[in-house]
């Protein structure tokens, strides 16, 4: 997020509670708590906040059969505002409990994103062996600092959790990383246990860079090297870095995740990956090959899970599902985000050299319901498609003959007896895909959100390949191509639920050798 642009108004209000003013109720709301009012577009298998804001996933690992989502939470309000780690758990990264705030903020300023890890060998100090600490590693954003015009008010500090994330105790020597660089972006540490080296391994975002830098204690931290692209002037968020095994060859590479926060693909932010390797120092990849994650416009500050059980060619991950450029500004009432469907990341090697692709965990196929199985359709102008399910909570698995698809133009829409309508299109000659959310629903809350089409480059030709799954929920599409090469996710906010779907063609056939579409279960 930019705070040059937005920390005045939210430190007004900061000040503003503290000083015990009555706070405006915001529609729905009435003093003091949240009532139930219907939400239209309230994601049925995404995980959200229970209400207000929520932006990036922090602070995520797994422990005895518990996966662990904390997220940067500001309980008072649906916009940003002085950030706390909201807590959830799940067994299966399908269902997730709410739990109690993890981390509220304190005299050292609000508490930003950032990794926990597991603490196996007790490295720390703040368990046993037997009991292993979990610590956080967060940055603490002092808002006092910041107003004052100061370039240090970012630090790394870290905390620990003795009873398995259910209660959080902050270090007393905190902050472990000062900030002493005069750099004012200086933040999300996300650490892991480096085998080679054993030593712990931080990865900090450094406004236009990231920073690596090792400990054997998780307290005391020495720089180690640092990563970017010459020239570039763009804001790094939220880092990543772990290793991967390719499937096929055996290799491992590493994986820098970074999220940036503008001129991604097609407007605003997203995730973007560097692959390398890592020497206990360095990270050594190659700067001027930067690629996206993911081409839509809504997942950001994507990072992933310590200790997940799944073996060393598996990383599960999961993003926020939207984009700082609309993210406050979004049709919601009493809370505000969801996440991305929890990922698994794998390495492959695509002929030239290695690319990641990421698709939804396996768990999530327990939530399908009554199949729609279709036969072969060749598909001419618009057919609207019906079965049991509706449009807008389904999966929908498609694969095209692409050898006697004739069609230059074919895809899919959804749409509503409101006129709402979204498109999503595959195009041969230009060997694109592209979603069109301009007509997704009622327009009027942000001039950026309702730009497009966007587009991603996706091989349409004799080579390409014709699966496609989609999993729409209410107010999201995530579109999973090429075997998870292509990850495409958007979200709209329709005036009523899309109740039809049509397969249309321009110009000629497509080939649907099958479609199958799932209804799914909510997790609610
Ligand atoms: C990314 C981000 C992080 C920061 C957090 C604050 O979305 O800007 O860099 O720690 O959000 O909420």
């Amino acid at each position: 997020m930019n705070f040059r642009a937005l920390l005045c108004p939210v430190l007004i209000l900061g000040l503003a509670l503290s000083c015990g003013e009555a706070r405006q109720n915001k529609p729905g709301e009435q003093a003091g708590r949240t009532i139930d009012i219907p939400e239209p577009h309230r994601p049925q298998f995404h995980f959200t906040p229970p209400s207000k804001w929520m932006n990036d996933p922090n602070g995520m690992f797994y422990l005895d059969g518990e996966y662990h989502l904390s997220y940067q939470y500001y309980p008072d309000s649906t916009v940003w505002g002085p950030m706390h780690w909201g807590h959830a758990v799940s067994k299966d990264l399908v269902s997730w409990e709410h739990l109690p705030i993890a981390l509220y903020p304190d005299s050292l300023g609000y508490i930003f994103s950032g990794g926990s890890v597991v603490d196996h060998q007790n490295t720390s100090g703040f368990g046993t062996k037997a009991v292993p600490p979990v610590v956080a590693a967060f940055t603490h954003h002092d808002p006092v600092g910041e107003k004052a015009g100061t370039t240090d008010f970012q630090t790394q500090s870290i905390a620990y959790s003795l009873d398995k994330g259910r209660t959080w105790t902050k270090y007393a020597g905190n902050p472990v990383l000062k900030n002493e660089k005069g750099i004012r972006d200086f933040r999300d540490p996300k650490v892991i246990w480096h085998q080679d080296s054993r030593k712990w391994i931080m990865t900090l975002a450094v406004y236009d860079k990231v920073e690596f830098y090792a400990s054997t204690d998780l307290k005391s931290w020495e720089y180690l090297s640092e990563f970017g692209i010459p020239g570039d002037t763009r804001l790094w968020e939220c880092p990543d870095l772990f290793p991967l095994k390719a499937t096929g060859t055996g290799e491992t590479r590493w994986v820098l995740l970074v999220s940036i926060q503008k001129e991604a693909p097609n407007g605003g932010t997203a995730t973007s990956y560097f692959l390398g390797d890592f020497d206990g120092e360095r990270f050594l990849g190659n700067p001027e090959d930067q690629r996206w994650l993911d081409w839509g416009t809504d997942n950001y500050a994507f990072v992933t899970w310590d200790n997940a059980p799944g073996g060393d060619s598996e990383r599960l991950g999961i993003g926020w599902m939207s984009n700082w450029q609309y993210a406050q500004e979004v049709p919601t009432v009493s809370w505000r985000s969801a996440m991305t469907v929890p990922r698994v990341l794998q390495l492959e090697t695509d002929g030239e050299g290695y690319v990641l692709r990421s698709n939804p965990v396996a768990a999530l196929e327990g939530l399908r319901g009554p199949k729609t199985a279709l036969p072969m359709l060749q598909i001419r102008g618009e057919q609207e498609v019906s079965g049991s399910f509706t449009p807008s909570k389904c999966e929908i698995i498609l694969k095209t003959d692409l050898t006697q698809t004739t069609a230059e133009l074919y895809g899919i829409t959804l749409s509503n007896n409101a006129g709402d309508r979204l498109i999503l299109g595959f195009d041969r000659i230009n060997n694109q895909m592209w979603l069109d959310r301009r007509g997704s629903g009622p327009k009027g809350f942000s001039g950026d959100f309702f730009k497009g089409p966007h587009t991603a480059p996706i091989d349409l030709g004799p080579d390409g390949d014709p699966n496609l799954r989609i999993l729409l929920d209410v107010a999201s599409i995530e579109v999973f191509g090429e075997n998870g090469r292509l990850n495409f996710t958007e979200i709209f906010f329709p005036s009523e639920p899309y109740d039809t779907l049509t397969f249309w063609a321009d110009d000629g056939e497509w080939a649907l050798e099958s479609s199958t579409i799932y209804s799914l279960k909510s997790i609610w």
